[in-house]
């Protein structure tokens, strides 16, 4: 049995054993190295601290119900961070090397994963940056790779599936229309820090952002991407400025198992007063239940707040998508589409 209690857990960083990394200096990427020091050595003109050249990723390792540990569709996360790295004109790591780094760092890290039975997963974060100095604005030449992980349990610190609220964010945009919303940059996190620290303070969990052109559609949420329920469907944007969620990618393959009918379209902020369930989704909020969303209008007269109300637990249909995807994902329930890619323990 482990000493430490992980299903107390949130979405934070804990200390672990050791990060992988390697720099790709003149096109060359160096062998990957496995390190204890937490402590990157970095020339203060490199570029990550002035120009954001900097993309990452989000994983989990999952030890399942058979003591296994499985990695979720790491190819997506590596195409992936190949995308936001050719929109920032820089190096990336292959696939093979993205998941051999990611592999390698869940076996440095192996007495560190959760067990089954916390439902905590060991959260891994691949980051990519530039590290060359420079002072013209000018794309990252030189490049460095890491792989670290924290183990944690649910990102909202709440329950698995206990319903939150979210506010729409009328005054903040997250992605512009022909912006980087559709790729991992760390760039598009600083621009809704602000935002979400205001809906913090009115006691959001949650914030909720629309097109920027527009403000009349749904894109998604700082986190996470959005989905609804509706007479049978399921229903999530379809936007470039909307990051393209492995989970969502995956939930719409489960849902299309269930007979839902799925829908990528434009979603108008009236159409929320129609739907029977919302949720968010993603990999380290998984899904996650939203109970209301608040729209805080300004008028003439003042600001009035209009309410779409889902309910203080989770629809039954979100919970059936809940339980198949996590199933797969520790090995409760059949991987058909062969999604899981097994590490192997070290010793
Ligand atoms: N949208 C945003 C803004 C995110 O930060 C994330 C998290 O990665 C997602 C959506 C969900 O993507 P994924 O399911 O690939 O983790
Ligand atoms: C993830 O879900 O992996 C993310 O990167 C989202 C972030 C809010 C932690």
């Amino acid at each position: 049995m482990s000493e430490i209690d992980y299903s107390k857990r949130s979405f934070n960083y804990y200390p672990t054993n050791a990060i992988v990394f390697s720099k790709c200096v003149g096109n060359r990427w160096s062998a990957p190295e496995v390190t204890n020091d937490f402590n990157f050595s970095l020339h203060c003109f490199a570029g990550v601290f002035h120009y954001a050249p900097s993309c990452f990723e989000g994983m989990k390792a999952y030890r399942g119900v058979d003591g296994r540990v499985r990695l979720f569709r790491p190819d997506e996360n590596a195409l992936r961070m190949e995308s936001s790295a050719r929109y920032l004109d820089m190096p990336a790591p292959s696939v093979e090397m993205f998941i051999d780094m990611c592999v390698k760092c869940v076996q440095e890290n192996w007495d560190c994963i959760p067990p089954y039975e916390s439902g905590a997963s060991l959260y891994l974060r691949p980051v990519l940056f530039g590290i060359n100095p420079q002072l013209g604005i000018k794309s990252a030449a030189d490049v460095m790779f890491a792989v670290m992980c924290s183990a944690v349990g649910t990102y909202s610190g709440a329950k698995s599936l206990v319903p939150g609220a979210a506010v729409l964010s009328r005054n903040y945009d997250r992605a512009a229309t022909y912006g980087s919303g559709g790729y991992k940059l760390g760039a598009n996190y600083a621009q809704s820090l602000h935002a979400y620290n205001l809906a913090h303070k009115m006691g959001y969990r949650e914030l909720l952002f629309l097109d920027s052109a527009t403000h009349s559609h749904i894109e998604e949420f700082g986190s996470s991407n959005f989905f609804a329920i509706k007479h049978g469907c399921y229903i999530t944007p379809n936007s470039p400025s909307v990051l393209p969620s492995i989970t969502n990618k995956s939930l719409r393959k489960v849902a299309e198992e269930f007979g839902l009918k799925v829908e990528r379209r434009t979603i108008f902020i009236d159409e929320l007063e129609t739907f029977e369930e919302v949720n968010s989704c993603g990999t380290a909020v998984v899904i996650t239940p939203i109970s209301r969303i608040d729209d805080k209008v300004t008028l003439e007269s003042g600001t009035i707040t209009r309410e779409y109300r889902y309910g203080d637990v989770c629809g039954p249909v979100s919970e059936k998508l809940y339980k198949r995807i996590v199933g797969i994902q520790n090995g409760t329930e059949e991987d058909n589409y062969g999604w899981c890619m097994f590490v192997n323990d070290p010793k």
